[in-house]
């Protein structure tokens, strides 16, 4: 992968036809009462030395709501608090050491 490809934002190209790559990368974007749960992704990406989720960002709208880095032997999930700005669109990016930044978001 060439460091354009790894820079780039990817999505999934059919939600509901997801390719084993975006089934592993697409966050899941979770809602409950006062919090937001993002699962990378619909089945566990792995989090070996090689191979990782190193980190997570959360946004509320186009805005910075929360953001957290991960370890290899980590779950990759994270917990935010619900932002109470009135926020319309909630996304997540994550980004994986080997296959980059990959994003989904949800309204609400
Ligand atoms: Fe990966």
């Amino acid at each position: 992968m060439d460091e354009a490809s790894r820079v780039k934002i990817q999505v999934a190209q059919d939600p509901r036809n997801l390719t084993d790559l975006e089934q592993k990368h697409v966050p899941q974007i979770l809602l409950a009462d006062n919090f937001v749960r993002i699962k990378i992704g619909q089945i566990s990406h792995p989090m070996e030395e090689e191979h990782y989720i190193v980190w997570v960002e959360f946004y509320a709208d186009n805005e910075l709501a929360g953001q957290r880095d991960f370890q290899p032997g980590d779950f990759p999930e994270a917990q935010f608090n619900k932002p109470d700005s009135g926020a319309s669109k909630l996304k997540a990016v994550i980004n994986c050491n080997l296959h980059g930044r990959w994003q989904n978001e949800i309204s609400i």
